[in-house]
């Protein structure tokens, strides 16, 4: 017979066409372990509120536990009969435990506070795993940097050469972001660590039925306060999404720098074969593919985070079945990040920078036109003339085909007054990133001191 938990007050089951609409097992299954640990918690509160018997206890749990070993080996799966895995699993248990005993279990709960519940329980693990991955990048990052500690690149805005920067400097400032992300998920987890069960449809259960004790039981610090916001909200997923939607961002960010990085007019690091692709039918191609799958699943990622957000807009309280719409999502972006980041943490560990190309680079584009204006700033010259100065000395220098260096102590003087050969010392990548000493800034003591800090903070993630 049909296997479904609603067949009452029906004269006949659902159309196929409504079947196949309907079903979700093909992805909700994997909430399958979830949902046998939410029974064995409501089979314990059953008992609490005195409707199971001690032994009608015991063989409930005897037949969740088998049922889970048969999860596990595969030796249960959903039929195609079956809407949800909810409705898979109790079948699988009166398979089990016999109808008597197997259908006392769905009383006091139903999908929609068990729907809500397993969601949560899924995407805390997952935050905990993909964070993981995330810190391996953010490892590789430090790694990196750490290797790399007085080396000089073109620091850039605009795309344009700015001014001289640490490479590991700028290797931070990839890693911070990523930091940031775990914390957004360890700060998200306060708001998913709150249990939906116990809520019911959506008005609270009658049976006397303890959702602190299936909360603690299943790992939450306590019960939702109110049961139409446990069974209607999805904002704990929605918050879920945008870390992942965030992260992946921030590694397409990442990945575009190591694009240009790769290329021959950039020329800054080679890939390492492990994680380079080549060309079908030119044999001297090396492609960044991991870089370009990173900065194209970052776009799936927000896909996914717009879906669902897009899902929700408009939904009345309290449960739709709209809602049931919200875990392939957040399921795409747990397998995405899960093959994502450890490829890309494998890329930037094994990047080459070539750092001699870099530091020749690094003053090219009149990078130091502002530590000449700042040298003057602190000869006593208002930045307003010093800016101005320091431009005349750019103008000057392109129309001759020269860089700021070659000016002659005459040429200097001709510009300004104030220009003074004195100038000539801060016209160095080296006495420019030293002078940068503020915190946080990229002289290479400040730089060697935030790699500890990062180390730190990365060790507290
Ligand atoms: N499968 C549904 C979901 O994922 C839960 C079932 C709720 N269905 C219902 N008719 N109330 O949201």
């Amino acid at each position: 017979g049909s296997a479904a938990l609603w067949g009452g007050r029906f004269a006949g089951g659902p159309a196929d066409a409504l079947a196949e609409l309907s079903r979700s097992t093909h992805f909700d299954w994997r909430l399958a372990r979830h949902d046998i640990r939410g029974s064995q918690a409501h089979a314990r509160v059953l008992h609490g509120a005195g409707l199971l018997t001690a032994e009608e206890l015991a063989g409930m749990l005897d037949a969740l536990a088998r049922l889970d070993a048969d999860v596990v080996s595969g030796a249960f799966t959903p039929d195609p009969g079956d809407e949800d895995v909810h409705t898979a699993l109790e079948r699988g248990l009166i398979e089990r435990a016999g109808s008597t005993l197997g259908g006392k279990l769905r009383a006091g709960r139903s999908r929609n506070d068990q729907i809500a519940t397993l969601v949560r329980m899924y995407l805390r693990e997952h935050a905990r795993v993909v964070g993981g991955l995330v810190l391996d990048v953010v490892d590789a990052l430090l790694d990196q940097a750490a290797a790399h500690p007085g080396a000089p690149m073109p620091g850039r805005t605009h795309l344009q050469h700015a001014q001289p920067v640490l490479l590991a400097h700028h290797l931070l400032a990839h890693a911070w972001p990523l930091m940031r992300d775990v914390e957004r998920w360890r700060d998200w987890d306060r708001r998913a660590a709150l249990s939906p069960y116990g809520s019911g449809a959506l008005a609270g259960s009658s049976l006397g039925l303890d959702p602190a004790a299936v909360a603690a039981d299943l790992g939450f610090d306590g019960p939702v306060e109110n049961s139409i916001d446990g069974t209607a909200s999805r904002d704990v997923v929605a918050e879920f999404a945008f870390v992942a939607a965030m992260t992946a961002v921030d590694l397409s960010r990442l990945s575009e720098e190591v694009i240009l990085w790769a290329t021959k007019e950039f020329g800054f690091v080679r890939l390492a074969d492990a994680y380079s692709t080549g060309s079908s039918i030119m044999p001297q191609k090396k492609n960044p593919d991991v870089a370009e799958l990173a900065r194209g699943k970052a776009g799936r990622l927000v896909g996914d985070l717009t879906g669902l957000l897009t899902t929700l807009k408009g939904l009345p309280l309290a449960y739709n079945r709209d809602l049931q719409e919200d875990k392939e999502p957040v399921f795409d972006q747990v397998d995405t990040l899960t093959v994502l980041l450890p490829a890309v943490a494998g890329m930037v560990a094994t990047l080459e920078f070539d750092t001699a190309r870099m530091a020749s680079l690094a003053p090219q584009g009149f990078s130091l036109a502002t530590d000449v204006a700042e040298w003057l700033v602190r000869q006593g010259v208002p930045f307003r003339v010093a800016h101005e100065v320091a431009g005349a000395c750019v103008r000057a220098c392109e129309d001759r085909g020269i860089e700021l260096w070659d000016l002659t102590d005459d040429d200097l003087a001709g510009l300004s007054e104030h220009l003074t050969p004195e100038v000539r010392d801060v016209l160095s990548v080296e006495g420019s990133l030293a002078s940068r000493s503020a915190t946080g800034g990229t002289a290479p003591v400040r730089v060697a001191e935030q790699l500890g800090l990062a180390r730190e903070r990365a060790a507290t993630l």
